[in-house]
């Protein structure tokens, strides 16, 4: 991670997708988390950001996909550009150009990938060379999940108790194991709450404190699962974690519903394809409707074929495990 000079750089971090799930946070302005959680990066979803330091005060400007984007997502990244700001003691407006090479309003959170590439691209414009950890910390601050968008492969955000102990770390590279995200896109609405909001109420549930105190169980039998590629006990933990999480998610008030029917479907058809056609494919949801549907890379032209069986209004996504946040050689904005 070479840091840029010219006060431009160019960075690109990728998605990814929990399998230990983050939910709730023990501090909500430094988003430290309710509990650690365990992640894989997405080679093949990512979020590329070119940024320049304009040299003056003024309006940040920002543009997502070649269009201007809304005054909430301007907001939300010059939010976090202040903490740059603050932390490095300049003033400077920034221009920020973001693309997304997965399909937008696909209902595939991009909060994880933009917020590790805007920190990257913005303190390498700088002339800075964070080590990994403080980049993670910092890319934590704009989207909890980001955090595990830095390290490369599978990835573990242990929670900490303050800014500089939650950061995230590699567990193992992306080749110790060729799992694939195969994501049934069932809807393509935007969340009606998104994280951040889903984040504050997390607490009002009663099982929450139950999920939080259960967790270090399920990230240390995940962890060994991943370590001996045991893909049966890997996949009843990570639907395990999931369904907590979303239990939490329903019983929080107001209550959160993220599944579709077609969500609902898809889990109880993969549940049954490994009870009873031996398919290896477990699933995960994230705060919305789509099915992260997981499995070796041996498996995942039966797993889409099922799919597309099972329903003709499945979208199919695929990713490998893929690398952390990258500086990328710089073009002009
Ligand atoms: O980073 P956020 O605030 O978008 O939270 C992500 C929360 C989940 O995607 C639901 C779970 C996770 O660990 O990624």
């Amino acid at each position: 991670m070479s840091p840029s000079s010219n006060n431009i750089a160019r960075a690109r971090a990728h998605s990814n997708i929990a399998f230990i799930k983050y939910w709730g946070n023990r501090d909500h302005s430094l988003r430290l988390p309710a509990n650690s959680s365990l992640s894989m990066n997405l080679k093949d979803l990512h979020t590329t950001t070119t940024l320049e330091w304009l040299g003056a005060a003024g309006a940040d400007f920002l543009e997502i996909n070649g269009a201007p984007a809304d005054p909430g997502a301007l907001d939300r990244v010059s939010a976090h550009l202040d903490v740059i700001r603050r932390r490095f003691g300049m003033q400077s407006a920034a221009r920020v150009s973001s693309t997304n090479n997965f399909p937008m309003g696909t209902g595939i959170a991009s909060s994880a990938s933009a917020f590790a590439a805007l920190s990257l691209a913005a303190t390498s414009a700088l002339g800075v060379d964070l080590r990994e950890r403080e980049l993670s910390a910092l890319a934590r601050l704009g989207s909890g999940s980001a955090a595990r968008s830095i390290p490369s492969g599978f990835v573990e955000w242990r929670a900490g108790d303050a800014h500089e102990t939650s950061y995230a770390e590699t567990f193992v590279q992306a080749n110790h194991w060729d799992l694939v995200d195969v994501i049934a896109v069932v809807s393509r609405r935007h969340k009606h709450i998104g994280s951040s909001a889903g984040h504050l109420e997390a607490d009002s549930s009663v099982l929450q404190s139950a999920r939080v105190a259960s967790v270090e169980g399920r990230l240390s039998a995940v962890k060994a699962a991943i370590a001996s590629r045991d893909f049966e006990a890997f996949a009843d933990i990570v639907e395990e974690d999931s369904n907590l999480m979303h239990a939490v998610m329903m019983t929080s008030k107001p209550p959160l519903f993220y599944w579709d029917p077609l969500s609902l479907r898809v889990m109880q058809a993969v549940r049954n394809w490994r009870a009873a056609d031996g398919l290896r494919v477990c699933y995960t949801l994230d705060a919305g409707p789509n099915v992260h549907c997981i499995c070796e890379a041996g498996d995942a032209a039966a797993v889409k074929a099922n799919l597309r069986d099972l329903s003709a209004d499945v979208e199919i996504l695929q990713s490998s495990a893929g690398p952390g946040a990258c500086v990328l050689p710089r073009v002009s904005v």
